[in-house]
């Protein structure tokens, strides 16, 4: 038997942190990802004897050592930086919490108040996980699913919605998840699902890694992966 790393040889890439989409110059839409999790599953991949890229929305955290790291600030960009390492990758982990739409035209200046209102037109974002799961050879893939209620009916439904190897679910509302130390997760794929209980970040992104190497190690010894 081999005491090799359980993804030891593989290539992973992971994205993480929230998108920032501009209004103008000083204004931005955004969400309240810290990128925890996501560099967690970077630092778990890495350990776990994988060589990882790291594509991060704007976050204020350092880099796992070993891990190679790419700044983007939009979805666009996160798309594009994305597209460019997918075909050298074997395991894609989608941790960013993307921007579903961004303004439509961003003003080259600021925008001066005017008026009692202000109506900002927005157009959806591409969704960059379901653009790599359509890919004609895609890697493994793996979503994140943040559901405030049927957690793991609607995660199954994104599973298969968006053509994905693995799915992890996760409870969130108010101080649930975003920003948190601890999360829980119920990781899906088609023929069963796993609960990882709450823990921090850090274990829980190990256990993940864990579960992601098995599917995908039984995937390819059934010949559904090269
Ligand atoms: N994702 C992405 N690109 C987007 C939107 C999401 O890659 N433009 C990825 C996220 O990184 C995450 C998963 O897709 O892995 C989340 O899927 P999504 O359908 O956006 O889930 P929710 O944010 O829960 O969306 P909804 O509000 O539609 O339930």
């Amino acid at each position: 038997m081999s005491r090799a790393e359980p993804l030891e040889g593989l290539r992973v890439l992971v994205t993480a942190g929230p998108t920032r989409e501009a209004i103008d110059p000083v204004r931005y839409i955004s969400n309240r990802s810290s990128g925890k999790m996501g560099f967690a599953v970077a630092r778990a991949a890495r350990d776990a004897g994988a060589r990882v890229t790291l594509i991060s929305g704007p976050v204020n955290r350092s880099t796992p050592k070993g891990v190679w790291r790419v700044n983007v600030d939009s979805a666009e960009d996160m798309q594009k930086a994305v597209l460019q390492y997918v075909p050298d990758t074997d395991i894609f982990i989608a941790a960013a919490a993307v921007a579903d739409y961004r303004a439509k035209e961003v003003s080259p200046r600021k925008i001066k108040k005017a008026g009692d209102g202000l109506s900002i037109e927005l157009v959806r974002n591409p969704d960059i996980l379901a653009t790599v799961a359509g890919q004609p050879e895609p890697p493994f893939t793996v979503g994140f699913a943040a559901e405030t209620e049927n957690v793991t009916d609607n995660a199954r439904a994104k599973l298969v919605h968006k053509n994905l190897d693995m799915i992890a679910a996760n409870q969130v509302g108010h101080n649930q998840a975003f920003d948190q130390d601890d999360n829980a997760l119920t990781v899906i794929w088609d023929e069963g699902e796993q609960t990882l209980p709450l823990q921090s970040k850090r274990s829980l992104a190990m256990a993940l890694i864990g579960s992601v190497a098995r599917l995908y190690r039984s995937k390819r010894a059934k010949g559904e992966r090269a």
